[in-house]
């Protein structure tokens, strides 16, 4: 176990470019994924992006198979996606409230696209080509915006509809309280 402290809002390698990853054999590699996925259990998150753990390289982790805890989404397959690129299949999008591990206790409306392919590798340098919808596309517009520098903040389709997670609950604009990241 190598649980990691994630790097919150105001931290400036948060704005930082992540770099490909060129050598799938670097240990390096294998040690970044151990750590991405402890902390990210640790954390109760859906998502873990390399940089929120002050490594500057395109690495992503999401997925989560507990229905408990996201009742009005299905699971979505644990994922190690490296390098990724994100193709938007249709001009179709929606609205949905975002948290995240680096913006601890608050959440926020952001617009994505409903339907997206991705594309990427594995962690040991497999291709990955994969078709996305809904809560599952939305994650993954997530986790790679943290390798451009970008927050969800950055995103917010409304300024006023971002808060603590637990006055949009008591107000009732958020339905649940449960989901990270
Ligand atoms: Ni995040």
């Amino acid at each position: 176990m190598a649980i990691q402290s994630i790097l919150r809002l105001g931290d400036p390698r948060l704005l930082d470019m992540a770099t490909d990853v060129i050598d799938f054999n670097a240990p390096e590699l294998d040690t970044l994924i151990k750590d991405l996925f402890d902390t990210m259990a640790a954390a109760d998150g859906a998502g873990l992006a390399a940089p929120q753990i002050g490594v500057g390289q395109r690495v992503v982790i999401f997925g989560f198979d507990d229905n408990a805890r996201y009742p009005d989404e299905n699971a979505v397959p644990k994922t190690i996606l490296i390098n990724p690129k994100i193709i938007p299949l249709s001009d179709e999008s929606d609205d949905a409230w975002e948290g995240c591990l680096s913006v601890p206790g608050m959440r926020g409306m952001v617009t994505r696209h409903t339907h997206i392919r991705y594309t990427g590798f594995d962690a040991t340098g497999n291709s990955l080509d994969v078709i996305a919808n809904g809560f599952h596309a939305r994650v993954v517009q997530h986790e790679c915006d943290h390798l451009d520098g970008i927050l969800y903040t950055q995103r917010l389709s409304d300024p006023k509809k971002f808060g603590f997670t637990e006055e949009l609950f008591e107000s009732h604009q958020l339905a649940t309280i449960e989901c990270n990241e």
